[in-house]
């Protein structure tokens, strides 16, 4: 007999609530936020500043922890684990991309995109592999040695998106990738997270303030005052 075990969905949010400040200030970013993202879909979140995109984001990325609430990344409950145990979470299974980079400027482009590699100890030869083959793919390979900031902000983020991927993660989590990239740099790194969704059958989640970049996603989350409003399919 061949039992149907439904698969665990890439993340899920139940009864999700995140609360700031205490008291007076006290302020609930988050209420009651319940939704499902399968493996391999390609998500977007959109809603107004202010709406509470990035602090779910940030607890999908096991950034940051719920006040109330579950949220699972592969049928695992994280919001109770312990730090080292969600920094080990991170590094596994999700690759993040900020709208501001987060490059290191101190160091090479090419060691920005082999830290994950270098955190999760993988050898030296095996990571120059890794990396040679990033920089190649996204036409970023002559910027290997230099500094992150003396590349172009489309560049930059290019080498965030391969930093992100250097682990090789099931999950991708962007926070408005391409909100600091003009229309044909914000087209490129759109064009890469479209190519990863067809490719790779990775779990992808960007939030954005572009109405027809979301149109490209599969499913639109609609966030406004901490809530769902909406779940729609494209
Ligand atoms: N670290 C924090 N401390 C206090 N309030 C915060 C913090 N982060 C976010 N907030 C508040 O939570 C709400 C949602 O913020 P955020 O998730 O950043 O929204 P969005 O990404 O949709 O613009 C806002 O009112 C914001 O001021
Ligand atoms: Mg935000």
């Amino acid at each position: 007999m061949q039992l149907n075990i439904p698969e665990s969905p890439a993340i899920e949010a139940v009864d999700l609530e995140k609360k700031y400040g205490s008291g007076e200030s006290e302020q609930y970013a988050l209420k009651k936020v319940n939704f499902r993202v399968a493996k391999g879909d390609f998500v977007s979140i959109i809603g107004p500043s202010g709406s509470g995109k990035s602090t779910l984001l940030n607890m999908m990325g096991a950034l940051d922890r719920p006040t109330n609430g579950k949220i699972f990344l592969d049928g695992t409950d994280i919001s109770t684990l312990p730090s080292s145990q969600l920094a080990k979470i991170r590094n596994k299974k999700i690759g993040f991309v900020f709208q501001s980079f987060n490059l290191l400027n101190r160091i090479s482009v090419k060691d920005n995109i082999e830290l994950p590699l270098a955190i999760s100890g993988t050898p030296e030869k095996q990571r120059r592999k890794i990396s040679t083959r990033l920089l190649g793919q996204f036409g970023i390979a002559s910027k290997s040695e230099n500094k992150p900031n003396q590349l172009s902000g489309g560049e930059q983020q290019r080498v965030a998106v391969a930093r992100a991927l250097a682990n090789d993660p099931p999950i991708i989590l962007a926070d408005e990738p391409t909100g600091n990239l003009d229309t044909t740099n914000a087209e490129i790194v759109m064009e890469i997270l479209e190519n990863l969704h067809e490719q790779t059958g990775k779990t992808i989640v960007i939030i954005t303030h572009n109405i027809e970049l979301s149109k490209r996603t599969r499913s639109v989350i609609v966030i406004r005052d901490g809530q769902i409003d909406e779940v729609r399919e494209n």
